[in-house]
């Protein structure tokens, strides 16, 4: 597909509109509608096609009957929620040290952040430090490791879907990832009531740093998109998981999947959770326009490098813009 888009993510690059406060949000009847995709339909070749369509012209989609039980998926927010429950001196135990990993509380002065947040590696086993890991509520643990095995699952047989619709075996992406040696992370944000949500985000305007992320949000909106110049909503469905193609699957595609920009916004009244789980290639693994995607006719877009390398100049150039998203 021809793409002639600036793929340049810095957020000084970003078109000045997408900069518009949260209260500027277009709505009404005429949004187009980000798509959802129903991956129990019998006709797989038909779910491909939508999530590839997807991917391509959005970078982000809802998935609903994907395999994941209901019952799992409020028991992951009931957990988490209890988490963030528990006094500020309990929640200090598992706090963020040099690293991302841990507990951190995010209540700024001005209007770029409001929120609290747990981080932490859930796959490969190899990378995970249970330091991080809540003891309280004492499922905490349990829970999210059956998380972890829908969650890979789930991601693997979308990675097919998009290998696919790029005339790839369908483990190519995985593969291109680190296979088993991928990085699988999840991301509590807890975004409480705001009196100036009308003025502050709960996530700044970002595309995700990673390959993909599946994220579920609580029942309060507040995930916005860019496209087309303006900021919409996503509409929450009960149960569903929501798909979001980050700069790595951009970049391997030769700019064929979008690195949606979205933000989340805050509610005046009510509190706000979502959990999304990042997926990454392996740290020291080249990353860039996969080679059997490229060629004279089909010259790569996108400069190949280390994924760590990426990884830490993108958190630098936030930082510098200071978008405390870390
Ligand atoms: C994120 C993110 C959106 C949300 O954590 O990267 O985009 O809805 N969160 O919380
Ligand atoms: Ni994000």
């Amino acid at each position: 597909m021809d793409d002639e888009r600036d793929h340049n993510t810095s957020s000084s690059s970003l078109p000045s509109l997408c900069k518009q406060l949260a209260s500027s949000t277009l709505r009404g009847s005429l949004e187009p509608d980000i798509p959802v995709v129903d991956l129990s339909a019998s006709d797989e070749e038909l779910v491909l096609r939508a999530v590839v369509k997807a991917s391509e012209e959005w970078g982000i989609f809802q998935v609903v009957n994907h395999g994941i039980p209901t019952e799992l998926m409020q028991q992951l927010q009931v957990v988490g929620k209890q988490f963030f429950d528990l006094p500020e001196a309990e929640k200090e135990a598992v706090a963020k040290e040099e690293d991302f990993e841990g507990y951190k509380r995010n209540y700024l002065e001005g209007i770029k952040a409001w929120d609290e947040h747990l981080f932490h590696r859930i796959w490969p086993p190899s990378c995970i430090n249970y330091k991080y890991w809540p003891k309280n509520p004492p499922q905490y643990r349990e829970v999210n490791e059956e998380y972890t095995r829908h969650m890979k699952k789930l991601t693997e047989k979308i990675l097919g879907w998009l290998s696919e619709g790029l005339g790839l075996p369908p483990a190519a992406l995985t593969k291109s990832l680190g296979g088993e040696m991928a990085e699988y992370v999840i991301r509590v944000n807890f975004y409480p009531p705001s009196p100036k949500s009308e003025l502050a985000l709960g996530a700044a305007v970002h595309t995700d740093i990673g390959a993909i992320t599946l994220l579920v949000p609580n029942e309060v909106p507040g995930l916005q998109v860019f496209k087309d110049e303006q900021w919409l909503d996503l509409e929450y469905i009960n149960s569903a998981v929501v798909v979001i193609i980050g700069d790595q699957l951009m970049r391997m595609s030769n700019g064929r999947y979008n690195n949606v920009l979205h933000r989340a916004t805050l509610d005046k009244e009510n509190l706000r959770i979502s959990w999304p789980v990042f997926v990454a290639p392996k740290h020291d693994l080249f990353v860039g326009p996969l080679p059997e995607l490229t060629g004279d006719e089909n010259p790569p877009k996108f400069e190949t490098i280390v994924y760590k390398d990426y990884l830490h100049q993108t958190i630098r150039n936030w930082t510098l813009d200071k978008l405390p998203l870390y």
